[in-house]
């Protein structure tokens, strides 16, 4: 079964009422490819609108969801509120989280089984540090992400992968194309062996770092690369061709 391309749009803690809207605007207006499944993340006091505004075919993530159900837990959002304004999906584990609120494996991986048990897809961020490259520890780091998500979770359906190298995310230094697909088939073979070949098959699995309209195409015509998670260039009209880089 081919692997729809994917192209997630994560804005991160940018934009203003304005700044959205005219992003909105120009997505609205943008000719699409009609293969590539599009998902746009902003800051969570956007999101409503944004949902509400934009082409009902474009999907709205929101940056974090809390694990537990409504209640006295001050500044977070619940799955039941992201479901009640008509968010399904959440972008988890991104290495911001993980590095700057300390949010463990065990958090993330807590996050996204009650994200996809309540109906909420999740695109799940994984990826080494520098450090951690350089001393050649890339995929055991990327492996024990996997095996922590994978002792929280059984259905896979509602995961996206997106393998973004800390050390690649907003510094214009893009992992190249041989970097990004030797991880990108260590994730597809550990999902293998640890899972089903099944779920190997069909897991969407993104890069994501200094991604933009010059260098994505190479990077999507790698067999295991199946789309994006775009930070910067999702702020800027480019991540139209950005989402055409399959065409
Ligand atoms: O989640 C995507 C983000 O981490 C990548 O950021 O600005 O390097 O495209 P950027």
């Amino acid at each position: 079964m081919a692997r729809t391309f994917f192209v997630g749009g994560n804005f991160k803690m940018n934009g203003s009422n304005s700044s959205i809207k005219e992003i909105v605007n120009n997505l609205n207006n943008a000719s699409l490819d009609p293969n590539t499944e599009v998902v746009v993340s902003p800051p969570s006091i956007f999101l409503q609108t944004v949902r509400e505004s934009l082409n009902k075919k474009i999907g709205v993530a929101a940056q974090n969801v809390f694990y537990k159900p409504n209640g006295a837990y001050t500044g977070e959002i619940s799955v039941e509120q992201l479901k009640d304004s008509n968010i399904d999906w959440a972008i988890l584990g991104h290495s911001e989280r993980r590095t700057i609120l300390e949010e463990s494996d065990e958090t993330v991986s807590l996050k996204t089984k009650v994200a996809t048990e309540a109906g909420v897809s999740v695109i799940w961020c994984c990826g080494e540090s520098l450090e951690e490259r350089e001393a050649g520890t890339t995929i055991e780091v990327v492996s024990k992400q996997l095996a922590s998500l994978k002792s929280h979770i059984s259905d896979w359906s509602r995961i996206v992968v997106a393998y973004e190298p800390i050390w690649a995310i907003g510094t214009g230094k893009v992992a190249t194309t041989s970097q990004a697909q030797e991880v990108h088939k260590a994730i597809r073979e550990w999902l293998a062996k640890n899972v089903s070949d099944k779920v190997a098959e069909e897991t969407r699995i993104l890069y994501g770092g200094s991604v933009n309209e010059k260098n994505c195409s190479e990077l999507a015509q790698q067999p295991d690369i199946d789309g994006f998670l775009v930070g910067g260039a999702s702020l800027k009209p480019a991540f139209v061709d950005i989402v055409n880089a399959k065409q």
